[in-house]
């Protein structure tokens, strides 16, 4: 077999990776914990080329027709985790390689598109160095990607991470299937364009917040009891928790130096719309990542009742539909 073709999904985090308390190895300070999304995906061709000096990444985007091929800073992301993948895996031999990658949704919005990028990759690579990894190894060589949130998309459904005391021991699991809870996560696009400051750049800032210590303090509690809450199905205290988590992670962002604001005026409306709308019986909660993209997680049930409500708010210019998924896999 020459080329091989894998699909893999992007993950909303319910519990963040913000700071890494390793910045070689990608050791996150606390366990994060995420869903697999199903309309949010990459989908990535790698193809074995003899001649090991031709490395080439082409990128299509979701709005476009055509692959691009690279040579910037997506290009240099790729040789450096090849590097480190050949690292990992004890591999000597050099090899050339044609990578063609698809993304169903746009990119560095905050709907962590490196995350399906290098998951799927980390499977290419195993593929590549013809290494069968079983999940805890693709999950640890995924996260060596300096994505660490790939490592998320590895497991299927619900993923665990654990944050592990080193290199080999961090990494995520699958705390439960896709089927377990039909959550829903409708991703409320309100601006395309890409983010300003990347997650790798404001993940070396987070000591210099004074709200950081507070953040892995609060997180010890709220970690115990959203793993409750999830295996009660106690989506009332579920989605407080979520909500409290975001509003943890971004007020840490907002006072490392440099501060960062992905939030915008439009979310911040959105976010009070959200609130509003429950106090009528309409139960969602908000979650946002590194952008000013809102995740708006509700059961199935409420599903067509939000969006018969968001189809008429201005902010919006996109809905996502996302139910849980399986994680890397072939196709
Ligand atoms: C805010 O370093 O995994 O999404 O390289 O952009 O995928 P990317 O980011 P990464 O940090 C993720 C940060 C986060 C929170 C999370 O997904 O846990």
């Amino acid at each position: 077999m020459k080329k091989v073709k894998i699909k893999s999904p992007a993950n909303i985090a319910f519990i963040k990776y913000w700071g890494q308390r390793d910045k070689k190895f990608f050791l996150p300070y606390n366990d994060s914990f995420s869903m697999n999304l199903s309309s949010c995906y990459t989908i990535l061709e790698i193809e074995i080329i003899e001649e090991p000096k031709i490395k080439k990444l082409y990128v299509k985007d979701y709005d476009k027709d055509k692959f691009e091929i690279k040579h910037d800073e997506s290009f240099e992301k790729v040789i450096n985790f090849y590097n480190r993948a050949k690292k990992f895996l004890k591999v000597k031999k050099d090899y050339g390689f044609i990578i063609y990658s698809y993304n169903s949704f746009p990119k560095k919005a905050g709907i962590a598109s490196s995350a399906s990028f290098f998951s799927a990759l980390a499977l290419g690579f195993s593929w590549l160095f013809e290494k069968k990894l079983d999940k805890k190894n693709l999950s640890i060589l995924a996260r060596l990607s300096g994505s660490g949130s790939s490592c998320r998309s590895i497991p299927d459904g619900f993923s665990w991470w654990y944050k592990g005391n080193k290199s080999n021991d961090s990494y995520a699991v699958s705390i439960a299937m896709p089927s377990y809870w039909d959550l829903v996560d409708l991703v409320l696009i309100l601006n395309k364009g890409e983010k300003k400051v990347s997650s790798s750049e404001g993940h070396q800032n987070v000591e210099t917040s004074n709200l950081f210590k507070y953040r892995l303090l609060s997180l010890e509690k709220r970690i115990k009891e959203i793993k409750k809450a999830f295996f009660k199905k106690d989506f009332t205290y579920f989605g407080y928790l979520l909500e409290e988590e975001a509003i943890s992670m971004h007020s840490v962002m907002m006072t490392q130096k440099p501060p960062i604001f992905y939030w915008s005026g439009k979310t911040v409306e959105l976010i009070k719309k959200i609130i509003e709308i429950r106090k009528i019986g309409i139960e969602g909660y908000f979650t946002i990542d590194a952008g000013e993209n809102i995740h708006l997680i509700c059961q199935k049930k409420d599903e067509e009742k939000f969006l018969k409500f968001l189809k008429d708010q201005k902010e919006i210019l996109q809905i996502i539909v996302n139910y849980p998924e399986e994680g890397a896999k072939f196709i």
